[in-house]
């Protein structure tokens, strides 16, 4: 008998319906429970073969009794290695890589030095800051948020450069991104779950919390809603993330992704509703029967790195003297960056931009 433990904090709805519907569908071959921690002896084994994490965000002592668990072989969703160490500038970059879009973006020095730091410790920070430059990039309104943040904190929209200097003014230590604001015609949130399974939800960030899942959304043209999909698959393919929200905006029909780094989604009945509920609960006990049943090798990350690679492969090919291109076909032939993104927007070989690269470049 296969055992799943699921990690939670003061969320009740979702983490206990989802033990009662993997105990409804695990067939008496997996079992699930509210998994009891002990502290952690180094040498004592973890008696889960997986672990669903909804809380070590918040509790490190956690994260480390989860890290502990995969190096023991154990799965644990979503991989705390890799939530470890993203951050929205380097998951932008990976978003470019996987053929999606995404606000034009700008990683900012802290406002105020962070702690036990003086001036003297920003020797290598190149001082004025290129101010001119970066508005000129990213363009009015934009978006001052945490570059490692979640659940809106510290997020602010400016207008103009005073208001910009305002807010970054109350930013204090935290390392901020400078984001395009996408003015929106339509914004999604997608509900992705073992990298495959997606669930499209219209959403409201102007309403507040509880009204922002539209529960009648208006038709939206079925293309529109097949490349929000593929982004959203295309994004945790390449973060690795099995459980994960998506945000995405739509401006003149072009989706950009938001906020993608979400591996502890909201997914209170009270918030998604009961339809959502019930998509998100069944799916992900769905899936995670299937995983602990059919165990994913170690891993970092997602695809990115692989994708990388063969971008890089494909840019030294490209600018190679014709004289030193092999004439066979070349040994190591990148295969990872056809399959890590839809066809429609695989990334092209560099140096020629990749249809994201492309449409970040346009100016609005
Ligand atoms: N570049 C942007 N363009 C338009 N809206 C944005 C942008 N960045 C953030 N927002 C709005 O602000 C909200 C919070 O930002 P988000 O990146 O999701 O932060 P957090 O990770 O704290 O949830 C988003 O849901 C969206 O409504
Ligand atoms: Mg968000």
């Amino acid at each position: 008998m296969k055992k799943i433990g699921v990690l939670f904090g003061q969320e009740r709805s979702f983490p206990l319906a989802l033990v009662e519907r993997i105990q409804k569908l695990g067939g008496g071959k997996v079992h699930a429970e509210r998994a009891v921690i002990d502290p952690q002896r180094q040498d004592r084994e973890i008696p889960y073969d997986l672990l669903v994490d909804r809380i070590s965000h918040e509790v490190p002592f956690y994260r480390m009794v989860l890290k502990l668990a995969v190096q023991q072989g154990k799965q644990v969703v979503n991989n705390p290695f890799w939530w470890s160490c993203d951050d929205k500038l380097l998951c932008n970059a990976i978003a470019i890589d996987a053929g999606v879009c995404v606000p034009r973006t700008v990683l900012l020095p802290h406002k105020q030095h962070p702690p036990n730091t003086t001036g003297e410790s920003f020797s290598n920070l190149r001082y004025p800051l290129p101010w001119e430059e970066i508005f000129e990039y990213v363009g009015f309104p934009a978006f001052l948020k945490p570059a490692d943040g979640g659940g809106w904190r510290d997020v602010y929209k400016v207008k103009n450069v005073e208001e910009f200097f305002a807010a970054y003014d109350k930013s204090h230590v935290l390392p901020m991104i400078l984001q395009e604001g996408i003015e929106f015609e339509s914004y999604f949130r997608c509900y992705v779950i073992g990298r495959e399974r997606v669930h499209v939800m219209p959403y409201d960030p102007a309403q507040p919390h509880h009204r922002r899942y539209i529960q009648e959304p208006k038709d939206f043209p079925a293309s529109l809603i097949q490349r929000v999909e593929n982004d959203a698959r295309a994004l945790c393919r390449a973060l690795g993330y099995d459980f994960n929200t998506v945000e995405l905006a739509v401006r003149k029909g072009v989706p950009y992704a938001i906020d993608f780094m979400n591996p502890a989604p909201d997914a209170d009945l009270k918030s998604v509703g009961e339809k959502n509920f019930e998509w998100v609960v069944q799916n992900a006990a769905e899936f995670l029967i299937e995983r602990v049943q059919n165990p994913r090798p170690f891993e970092f990350t997602g695809q990115w790195v692989d994708t990388r690679k063969a971008l890089l492969a494909a840019a030294a090919k490209a600018s190679a003297p014709a004289a030193a291109q092999p004439t066979a076909a070349p040994t190591a032939a990148p295969t990872a960056a056809p399959t890590a993104a839809p066809a429609k927007q695989a990334p092209a070989p560099a140096p020629a931009p990749s249809s994201a690269q492309a449409q970040n470049k346009k100016k609005k």
